[in-house]
This record gives C-alpha cells, structure tokens and sequence, in this order.
C-alpha cells in the first residue's frame, strides 16, 4: 500500500519521502512503482515524460528521522500491527515538524488510540486508501476524537489533489468500508462452512447477482485471511456483539497457514498466478 500510496502523490506533483525499514524493501517498493507506470504509460494514460518525471519526485529513506523531518504531511502505511503503529507514531511526533499532519492508512485500528500517543491528536488523521491505490478512487477520511475541523478539511482537499474522492466518516471499529465489507465476506464463509453451496457457486451468484467484480471468497484470499480474520476481531471486539464473530473455518485456515493468494492457497490455489480460478483441494467437490 505504501507504495501505491507514494506513487499517487508523486504523479500529482508532491515530493515524496518514501520510507521502509530495510533499502530491500525500499527497492521492491520502487520497482513496483516503475512497473505500475510502465503500465500506465503504455495504456497511454500518461506520458513516458510523466512517468520520469514522477520517479524523479520520489526519494527513498530507511531512517524514520531524516525521511520526515521537514515534512507537512505523513501517510504512515507501515504492517497492520497495534504496538507497532504506536510506536511509529510516538516517534513522528518526536521527528516530524510540529505542525505536521500525521495520517495512517490503517484499516481498523482506532485513529483516536493512535493519535493518543501523541502530543498532537487534533493533528492525527485516517486516510484509508484502497487497493491498488493508483487505481482505485475512494479514500476513506476517518476523524478521531480528537482530529480538528482544520486538518480534515486540509486531508480532504489534498485528496482531491490526487483526483481521489474523499469520503468523511468517524472513528468507529471498522469505519464503514469493513464494517459492511468484512460481515459480508464471513458470510460467504459461514455459508461454505454451513454446505449451503461450494465455493465457485458463493462467488458466481455473488458476482452475476449482485454485479460484483469479483466473489467474496476471492476477495477475501486477496485481502489475505489473516487480515479479514483480525478486522473481524476488530470489530467483534470493538463492538460486542456476536454478530461479528469470525467463522470457525476461517480461523482453522489461518491456523493452517492458508491465508489467500500470498501464501499460495486459500479458497482457491493460487500457485500458478491470479489468473485462472482453481479451487482449492479442500473444496472441491
Ligand atoms: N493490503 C490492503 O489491501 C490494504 C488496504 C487498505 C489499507 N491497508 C492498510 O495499509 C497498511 C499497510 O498494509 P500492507 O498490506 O501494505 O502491509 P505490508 O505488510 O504488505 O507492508 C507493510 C510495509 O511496512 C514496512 N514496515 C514495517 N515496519 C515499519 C516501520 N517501523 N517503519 C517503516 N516501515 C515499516 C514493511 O517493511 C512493509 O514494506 C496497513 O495498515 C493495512 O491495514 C491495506
């Protein structure tokens, strides 16, 4: 997501700080900022003048402090952990201007508990973009507690300035996109686990009923099942209502360490690309 993210400030003309833990990651990041140009240059949606002129705004870092130090903005995108994004923004605060503005693009952990670790919560902000980021229009714009009426405003202008479309909401578990796109999956989950239909037949109905892109099932091996499996403890936590409890077989996959596409199976085989879909061996017929 980080680098989506970087990758459509700087098509939109912002120099960007783009910061990993490792130079390894920092390169895999910018070559595939390099080849999601490519693509757009030969669909002609941009020009190869434009692609150059993009990577030239980009400037890679793997120490937190220099990479944020004279910045007005912050996008942190780093792995969705608790602990780990507290202390991240702990030490922004300490390196970052004070005047910065600093967003996350969590997808369910409290914007409020973050800016908490902070001396400056009315500057603490979620901009929840969506993957793939240089494709996709929507960012979710979650207000703290104690986010101000002035840094929203300035987010969600500067999302416009990315020809992005801003979407205001508040800080509640799951926000609005997973607390009505997560249910949704662990129901087509619930409903494989009940053998009310089989995989294929949950997406297809899902897919040529509903005019979904693609079936909830799939989605979820893309999202990845460990992350559809800890949004839902978000939300079954945050909320308390058994409404939100996770599928039992969800939980067994990601105990076995089927967790979707990244790990090569989940309701579907993906070892041979994302391309065909193959289901996987424990749900075939
Ligand atoms: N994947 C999605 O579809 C999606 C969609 C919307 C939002 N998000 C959110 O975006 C964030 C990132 O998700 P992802 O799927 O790209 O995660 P990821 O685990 O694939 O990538 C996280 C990156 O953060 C880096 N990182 C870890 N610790 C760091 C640190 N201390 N400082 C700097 N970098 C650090 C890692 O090296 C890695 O490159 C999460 O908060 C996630 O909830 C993900």
């Amino acid at each position: 997501m980080g680098n989506g993210i970087a990758h459509v400030f700087a098509q939109f003309g912002f120099e960007v700080n783009l910061i990993d833990i490792s130079q390894d990651s920092l390169d895999r990041g910018v070559a595939t900022i390099t080849k999601n140009l490519d693509r757009m240059v030969s669909k002609e949606k941009i020009t190869a003048e434009d692609k150059e002129a993009t990577l030239s705004r980009i400037t890679t870092f793997t120490d937190l402090a220099s990479g944020v130090k004279d910045r007005e903005l912050v996008v942190e995108a780093a792995t969705e952990n608790v602990d780990l994004k507290l202390k991240i923004f702990g030490d922004l605060d300490q390196f970052a201007p004070a005047d910065c503005i600093l967003a996350t693009n969590t997808s369910s952990i409290s914007i409020t508990k973050i800016g908490a670790a902070t001396k400056r919560p009315d500057k603490v902000i979620g901009m929840h973009f969506m993957n793939p980021v240089p494709v996709m229009k929507l960012v979710e714009i979650i207000r703290g507690y104690a986010t101000s009426e002035e840094v929203t405003k300035t987010i969600i202008e500067a999302s416009k300035s990315l020809k992005r479309v801003p979407v205001e909401v508040n800080d509640y578990p799951g926000f609005v996109a997973n607390k009505i796109l997560m249910p949704m999956i662990n129901e087509a989950i619930i409903t494989l686990y009940e053998g009310v239909a089989g995989v294929e037949e949950i997406d297809t109905v899902m897919k040529l009923g509903m005019a979904h892109p693609m079936g909830p099932l799939q989605l979820a091996d893309f999202i990845g099942l460990d992350v559809c499996l800890s949004i839902l403890n978000v939300l079954h936590d945050g909320f308390g209502n058994p409404k939100y409890a996770p599928c039992p077989l969800l939980v067994n996959m990601v105990t076995a360490g089927k967790l979707g596409v990244k790990s090569g199976e989940g309701f579907y085989s993906w070892n041979h690309g994302t391309k065909d879909l193959i289901v996987a061996d424990n749900f075939k017929k």
